[in-house]
């Protein structure tokens, strides 16, 4: 047997004769070699085949971007803590939403329907946005065909093999955000004059009890981003991932790590942490866009690095 002399690359190390199994369970590596694990990048994407299958109504279901052979992850997810996924209800069908994720985040893109969440719940229609806890029972009944897409943080869960807060602990709860009351708020945003320190008209979304964090749920981010035509948001970055859905805005596009990503209806397009980035209003009328960021999370580890170019 041929001796190692460089210790990153030894293999792992054993108790030599565990007493117990609790001591059998443990496991010894070395500063060289416990470090060069080298995870796959998350990858800047945008998902268009997603939205297509979802428009196409052909069956109730979720139509998940998921990307965990790319991340080698063992779990579905689009980023190492979101997953994001379509959903499709057909009429008179419902689909059970109860998810391993301390929250959701919906969207209506298009139908009517009915979302129940433990003892609560709301008539939906197009353009709500919706939150839904996780932990507690949950599911969308369609009145006419409904297409609607969400953000959970379930690979987070996942990957600590953690599960949801009970109903009185829950970190979230229901929330419903209507469609004319998100048209009105953005208004007023309007209203006011946006500053050298603040990119663009965006309504942020926040609940009663994440109010104080600015957050919708404690690790994760809501924003209704808009850029008027002709307009564009200024180059930036950050170490949060964005995962962001295109609901209006033609042609629209943004750059990301300089390589160019045009927006499509309904595509979802997904920035990689720390990457530079910009969105790009070249049409004649207001680009909205919806973006989900794991950025609860960089907030409270003080580790967001938010800079703009
Ligand atoms: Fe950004």
């Amino acid at each position: 047997m041929s001796q190692i002399n460089d210790m990153a690359e030894m293999p792992v190390q054993h108790p030599r004769t565990p007493r117990s199994a609790a001591e059998a369970r443990g496991r010894y590596f070395n500063s060289g070699n416990a470090f060069n694990i080298k995870l796959p990048p998350v990858p800047r994407k945008i998902f268009t085949d997603e939205p297509a299958r979802a428009l196409a109504k052909e069956a109730t279901g979720f139509i998940e971007c998921d990307l965990s052979g790319v991340l080698q992850c063992p779990f579905p997810a689009t980023t190492p803590l979101m997953l994001a996924r379509y959903a499709v209800v057909k009429a008179g069908e419902h689909l059970d939403c109860t998810f391993n994720a301390t929250a959701s985040i919906w969207y209506v893109i298009e139908g009517k329907g009915r979302v129940e969440a433990g003892a609560d719940g709301a008539d939906i229609g197009k353009g709500d946005v919706f939150l839904l806890p996780g932990g507690v029972p949950a599911a969308i009944e369609a009145q006419e065909p409904c297409v609607l897409w969400a953000v959970g943080n379930d690979p987070q869960l996942a990957f600590d093999a953690s599960l949801p807060g009970t109903a009185q602990g829950a970190a979230v709860a229901f929330v419903h955000y209507p469609a004319d009351e998100i048209e009105h708020q953005l208004s007023v945003v309007y209203g006011a004059d946006a500053n050298a320190a603040t990119s663009g008209h965006a309504l942020i979304f926040s609940a009663e009890k994440t109010e104080a964090a600015r957050n919708i749920t404690p690790t994760m981010t809501l924003s209704l981003n808009t850029l008027k035509p002709g307009s564009a948001q200024p180059p930036h970055k950050h170490n949060s991932a964005a995962i962001t859905l295109v609901v209006a805005g033609a042609p629209a596009y943004s750059m990301v790590a300089d390589e160019k990503c045009d927006w499509s209806p309904w595509a979802t397009l997904l920035t990689p942490p720390a990457a530079r980035h910009s969105h790009h209003n070249d049409g004649p009328t207001r680009a909205d866009f919806l973006i989900v960021q794991d950025g609860g999370f960089y907030y409270h580890a003080r580790t967001m690095g938010f800079e703009f170019y």
